[in-house]
């Protein structure tokens, strides 16, 4: 028998709620992975009733067909955020929903400045009791403003929490492709032969939107690319590619790897280019002098023996021409390539994340028939084209996991730390450069200005 669960959800009114989790809920409701009957509390301060909030949440995203399904177990809750009184009518709510043994998610899909508070009434109201295993707080990215902000939240967590009871989101760690990588790194030995320095010319990481900021001017405003992207998603990517063999595949053993990269990367400060596409000062909550970036890219280098001298490249924007995330591995030429006569292209794996999950692999082939001419072909795997089914989205996989008292997918405090450190690095760097903002108002003129600075091309 599943055991009974509980979420609670703080923001519930917001984008993340009705865009990723209420239908990632729905999926595991109705795939009977969580117990049927799971309640799903969600906290607002709009005066909304059962039916007037779910009218909401349908108007954001319509596309969850199947909200209906979940539509008994939801339970609307108008509280403040701020008053301790009303966190003591959330646990009497509580209180009577559950059982013993209940399971109890907290999960906070707010911005980094509610964090605190939050968790400060939580701990003050009895609803999470630091030795109870079977409570849980979830937080969403990013996980504070700057390393000091970063740092002062997670004291006051372990104050109120046990590190066990701590879930810390990077939804692309619940990504297919992402899980995959160390796979595809380790479990086949012509790439974990060649995972190094000595065949490794280069590594790309790239995430291209084509959307803009949508309706998320408030929050994006006080974040920008660095904050919102790269401190995140793009460390976490470059850390399980990056990272060395670790002890075992348990969640902390692969922790103590990814840390040992992102506390020896250095970014290359010239190679820096911080762009904001046109436009993005009319948007809606965005100060109409933003210096805010919707566009970084940057050169890194990881100074372990492995990857020492290894070019890393870090991309990511918003209104740009695809949407696309994926890394892309170069390998080097090999020694017997300059014997041709024409220029051959280089073995290069593409592990790609969105909008298909895959991986494929360009290697040298002879022209077939009669020409003695070499061409590059490409030996593709794609998951949605073998028909292996809708992947499960990335929240899918880590509410299941939470539920299952799994950590394997949620980043540690230390990843985050060293994150934040590069990261405050790359920004007071640009504040004091003499560096502006490129205004942007397609990628071609990006893609010019990077191969000026770096001659690659992207
Ligand atoms: C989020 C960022 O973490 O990731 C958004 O806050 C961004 O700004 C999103 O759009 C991209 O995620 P995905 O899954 O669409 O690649």
């Amino acid at each position: 028998m599943k055991q009974k669960l509980i979420i609670t959800i703080f923001g519930a009114t917001g984008d993340l709620t009705a865009r990723k989790l209420l239908p990632a809920l729905t999926k595991l409701n109705k795939d009977r992975l969580i117990e049927e009957q799971t309640k799903i509390i969600c906290i607002g301060r709009r005066d909304y009733d059962h039916a007037s909030y779910l009218d909401s949440v349908r108007k954001i995203y319509p596309d969850n067909q199947d909200l209906d399904r979940i539509k008994p177990n939801i339970i609307y809750f108008n509280m403040s955020i701020e008053k301790q009184t009303d966190y003591f009518k959330l646990k009497e709510l509580i209180d009577d929903e559950s059982f013993e043994d209940t399971r109890k998610i907290y999960y906070l899909a707010v911005g980094p400045d509610l964090l605190e508070v939050i968790s400060k009434n939580i701990n003050a109201s009895h609803l999470i009791e630091k030795k109870d295993i079977n409570s849980s707080i979830v937080f969403e990215k990013p996980f504070g403003q700057d390393l000091e902000s970063a740092k002062a939240i997670n004291e006051l967590l372990w104050g109120y929490f046990d590190e066990k009871q701590i879930y810390r989101i990077d939804h692309y760690l619940g990504k297919e492709m992402i899980q995959n990588i160390l796979t595809v790194r380790f479990a086949n030995k012509i790439f974990e032969d060649s995972w190094h320095n000595n065949s490794i010319k280069s590594i790309k990481y790239i995430v291209k939107e084509t959307d803009g900021i949508l309706n998320r001017g408030g929050y994006y405003d006080t974040s920008g690319a660095l904050k919102d992207m790269v401190q995140s998603h793009l460390l976490q990517m470059l850390a399980l590619v990056s990272m060395d063999v670790p002890k075992s595949y348990q969640s902390d053993d692969l922790k103590e790897e990814k840390v040992n990269v992102l506390k020896r990367i250095r970014y290359d400060k010239e190679s820096l280019i911080m762009g904001q596409y046109e436009g993005y000062l009319n948007e809606k909550n965005v100060n109409k002098e933003s210096k805010t970036e919707t566009f970084v890219f940057l050169k890194a280098f990881v100074d372990t023996p492995r990857f020492k001298g290894v070019p890393m490249y870090l991309l990511t924007g918003k209104k740009l021409d695809i949407k696309e995330s994926v890394i892309i591995v170069e390998f080097e030429e090999t020694a017997e390539q300059h014997k041709w006569h024409f220029p051959l292209k280089t073995n290069k794996l593409y592990i790609k994340i969105a909008p298909q999950d895959g991986i494929s692999l360009a290697l040298n082939s002879k022209v077939p028939g009669l020409s003695d001419d070499v061409e590059s072909v490409e030996l593709e795997y794609c998951i949605a084209c073998n028909s292996v089914g809708n992947m499960p989205e990335a929240y899918e996989k880590l509410l299941l996991d939470i539920t299952k008292y799994h950590k394997r997918l949620f980043t540690r405090w230390d990843e985050i730390e060293y994150s934040w450190q590069l990261v405050d690095e790359i920004k007071q760097d640009f504040v004091a450069s003499s560096k502006s903002l490129v205004t942007y108002k397609n990628f071609d003129e990006l893609k010019k200005l990077i191969k000026e600075k770096t001659n690659e091309v992207f």
